[in-house]
């Protein structure tokens, strides 16, 4: 019903060009936050009803002290790009994936959720306000951020009695700071990201902050970032703290299940269904740690890091590495497919992208 009140023919308040944004480093783009020209906001009251959403220029928001998603990390998120086409579209990958993500976790933190076509809608609106900062082909994406949060006041530990969905965008580039080149990973020996019963498969931001400890520590130690393992045993790869794993042997391409601890990620989903269609066996299962350090290529997903591969792995002192032999590698042959797709350089025979 929302649908129908909000539409993506909005006045939207920026007409410029791409061309017009002068302060921009598109060759250095790095993924870090800009302001750009608009956000949208909309909220949903005591009564469960979500209120028409509107677009607002991007600036800071006011929420009470007490808000539940302050106080008590109510909140969840999302994340997806918008690439530029050579005959200049601009082009979203799978965002009604996001949605119901995003519906998936907001049932496991206890909020209400926008419908899928509000959340794409959203989405859309967000891209085409801000469309002078999707950048130039080739130069990377505009990553958008749909977050849902409890903004209502609380005291004693219950939900919020209100909620924000908010989308706002910034212009990125690469993820590691190693760009596209293979990244060093350091198993972790003391911290986890998750447990069963816990949010580890679900986008709440509750699973973030709680691994910058073990991630700043193995940065400081020259790591890119960190694998993690199963809370219980210590044996089973988990995931990086922004990203999933997969590992390849032979003609097997193996993934941790995502059945709890791990997020169901989308590009993780999309690499599961290409691996098969060209040919390798797929298994999502438990992975020891041992089968990584003993694979012939590791590579991380994500919509962040797209496709990483993995250059090395240390695990308890022990430092494997990876054939780095290029365009040969099996994360080389799904960045680029996926990557082609992403930016219209190839027909989409799936129905992955959606034009803005
Ligand atoms: C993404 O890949 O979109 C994420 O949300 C991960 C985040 C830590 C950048």
């Amino acid at each position: 019903q929302l649908r129908s009140m909000m539409s993506t023919s909005a006045a939207l308040k920026v007409t410029q060009d791409s061309d017009s944004i002068s302060d921009v480093d598109w060759d250095n783009l790095g993924f870090k936050t800009r302001e750009t020209d608009q956000m949208f906001i909309m909220k949903c009251d005591t009564d469960g009803e979500w209120h028409r959403g509107q677009l607002e220029p991007f600036g800071l928001l006011e929420v009470s002290p007490s808000a539940g998603v302050l106080n008590y990390g109510q909140g969840i998120f999302e994340g997806l790009k918008a690439y530029r086409t050579t005959d200049g579209r601009s082009l979203l990958f799978r965002p009604e994936e996001n949605a119901k993500r995003m519906i998936f976790g907001a049932e496991r933190m206890c909020m209400p959720a926008p419908s899928v076509d509000t959340f794409v809608d959203a989405v859309k609106q967000t891209v085409l306000a801000n469309k002078r900062w999707v950048p130039p082909v080739g130069k990377g994406s505009l990553y958008v951020r749909p977050l849902l949060i409890g903004t209502g006041p609380v005291l004693g530990l219950s939900k919020s009695p209100e909620y924000t969905f908010l989308v706002y965008a910034a212009p990125v580039g690469d993820y590691f700071k190693e760009g596209p080149a293979p990244i060093h990973l350091k198993v972790e020996s003391m911290y986890s990201r998750a447990v069963h019963g816990g949010t580890g498969g679900v986008k709440t931001i509750c699973n973030y902050a709680p691994v910058l400890k073990a991630q700043l520590t193995a940065k400081k130690e020259g790591f890119t970032d960190v694998l993690y393992l199963d809370a219980l045993e210590r044996k089973y790869l988990e995931e990086v703290s922004s990203c999933n794993i997969f590992i390849v042997k032979d003609n097997v391409i193996a993934t941790p299940e995502a059945k709890g601890c791990v997020l169901p990620g989308i590009t993780r989903k999309c690499i599961l269904e290409l691996a098969q269609s060209l040919g390798y066996k797929v298994e999502e299962r438990k992975v020891d740690v041992d089968e990584l350090m003993d694979a012939d290529e590791a590579f991380c997903t994500g919509t962040a890091v797209v496709v990483s591969p993995v250059g090395s792995v240390t695990h308890r002192g022990t430092r494997v590495l990876f054939s780095n032999s290029g365009v040969k590698r099996v994360s080389s042959i799904f960045y680029k497919f996926l990557t082609d797709l992403q930016m219209g350089r190839t027909a989409d025979t799936r129905g992955w992208t959606t034009e803005v």
